[in-house]
C-alpha cells in the first residue's frame, strides 16, 4: 500500500471527483496504525521577527507594517508552564529566524521548559550545526521545519537568499542528531505543479520524516504573492491523505491554515488522516502579530478557549484527546 508509483500518486492527487473515498482510506490507515487518540502540541509563537523574506510569508522582513515582538525568557517561561500545567504533553516553540534567541539563550530556555513534564519541538528555522547539538544536548526532543517544496527552482524564486540544499542539509544534521523530524509543504503555491507535490511526498517519505505538516498556501496581502491564487483546502487535504497511505504510522497534524479556508478544516483533516492538532497557547496581542496569512483562526481566543474548543470537537467526531507525549512509534521524549 505503502508504496505508490509517482504516477499513481499523481492521479489520486488530481482525482477531485473521488477525494472523499481518498480521504475515507486514509482514515482507515490512520486509525489502523496509529489509533483513534489525536496528539495535542501547544505552540507558542515567541517571536515574529524573521531575518529572511519568503514571498509567501507576512513575517518575512519586507514587511514593515508588521509590529515586531519578541517574548522575553521570562515570558516564554511563563506561557510554557501555563501550557504545561494545562496539561499539554508536547510544547512546540515557533519563530520567526530571530537571533536574539542566540544558541546559549535558547539552551537556557530549552532546559528551564524541559523541568515540566513535556515534549519539546523546536521550530525556529535553519541554525548551524552546532547550535542544533547544543539544542539537543540541552534537552530538545523534536525539530520541525517544512522543506516548502522541493521544485527547487520554485524555492529559489519564492526564498531569495536561501538555498534548497542548505535547507534539505539541514533538516539532515537535524535527524542525524536523533531528533524526532517533522517537516512538511504548501500546497497550492504559484507555478507549483501536481508533478512537484509528489515529488514532495516521496522526498517526505525518503527522508524518513516522523511528522509531515501540510497545509493550503494562503496569500498574504503585505507579500509580493498577494494576487496569487492559493488557497487550494481540497488539493491539500488529498495531498495530507496521500502522505498518511504513504508513511501509515507518522503523525500528521490537522494544520491550521486549513481551518483558516473552512470553519472546519481540522475536522476534515482529523477524518481524512490526521492525528495531531496544534493549538495556540501564545497569549494576548501577540497571537494577532503572528500573522503568517490572513485570515488566521482564534487571534482572539485564549489558549484555555482554544483548548477546550479543540477537546470538545476531538470528542464530538468519536475520538480521544492523547494522553502520552504522542511521538512517532510512541517513542518517549528521547
Ligand atoms: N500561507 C500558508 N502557510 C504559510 N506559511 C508561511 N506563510 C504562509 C502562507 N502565506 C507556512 C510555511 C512555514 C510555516 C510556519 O507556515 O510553510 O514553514
Ligand atoms: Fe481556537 Fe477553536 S481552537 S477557538
Amino acid at each position: 500500500m505503502s508504496d505508490f508509483s509517482r504516477e499513481q500518486i499523481i492521479k489520486l492527487l488530481q482525482d477531485e471527483e473521488n477525494e472523499s473515498d481518498l480521504l475515507k482510506k486514509a482514515d482507515a490507515v490512520r486509525k489502523q496504525f496509529v489509533g483513534d487518540e489525536v496528539h495535542l502540541r501547544g505552540l507558542i509563537e515567541f517571536s515574529n521577527i524573521c531575518r529572511n523574506n519568503c514571498q509567501y510569508c507576512g513575517l518575512q522582513r519586507d514587511n514593515k507594517r508588521l509590529a515586531r515582538y519578541h517574548m522575553s525568557e521570562e515570558e516564554l517561561l511563563k506561557t510554557a508552564k501555563q501550557a504545561a500545567d494545562m496539561g499539554f504533553k508536547t510544547l512546540v516553540l515557533q519563530s520567526g529566524e530571530d537571533l536574539y534567541y542566540t544558541r546559549d539563550r535558547m539552551c537556557r530556555i530549552i532546559e528551564s521548559i524541559k523541568k515540566n513534564d513535556v515534549a519539546l519541538t523546536l521550530s525556529i528555522g535553519e541554525r548551524e550545526y552546532d547550535d542544533y547539538k547544543a539544542f539537543r544536548n540541552s534537552g530538545a526532543d523534536r525539530y520541525l521545519m517544512r522543506i516548502e517544496t522541493t521544485d527547487k527552482d520554485l524555492y529559489h524564486r519564492l526564498n531569495p537568499g536561501m538555498n534548497w540544499q542548505h535547507r534539505h542539509e539541514c533538516l539532515m544534521m537535524i535527524k542525524e542528531l536523533g531528533y524526532e523530524l517533522g517537516s512538511g509543504i504548501m500546497v497550492g503555491l504559484p507555478n507549483q505543479t501536481i508533478e512537484s507535490i509528489a515529488d514532495d511526498l516521496l522526498y517526505l517519505k525518503k527522508i524518513g520524516v516522523d511528522m509531515a505538516g501540510i497545509g493550503p498556501f494562503i496569500p498574504h496581502p503585505q507579500t509580493q504573492l498577494k494576487n496569487a491564487v492559493g488557497n487550494n483546502l481540497h488539493l491539500s487535504l488529498r495531498t495530507m491523505a496521500v502522505m498518511r497511505l504513504l508513511l501509515p504510522d507518522i503523525n500528521i497534524p490537522a494544520t491550521t491554515a486549513m481551518e483558516s479556508l473552512h470553519p472546519k478544516g481540522r475536522i476534515m483533516a482529523l477524518k481524512g488522516g490526521a492525528n495531531v492538532v496544534m493549538p495556540n497557547v501564545t497569549e494576548g496581542e501577540y497571537r494577532r502579530l503572528y500573522e503568517l496569512y490572513p485570515g488566521k483562526v482564534c487571534v482572539d481566543d485564549t489558549p484555555l478557549h482554544c483548548r477546550s474548543c479543540i477537546g470538545a470537537k476531538i470528542i464530538a467526531i468519536g475520538r480521544k484527546i492523547g494522553q502520552s507525549y504522542g511521538g512517532h512509534n510512541g517513542r518517549l521524549p528521547l
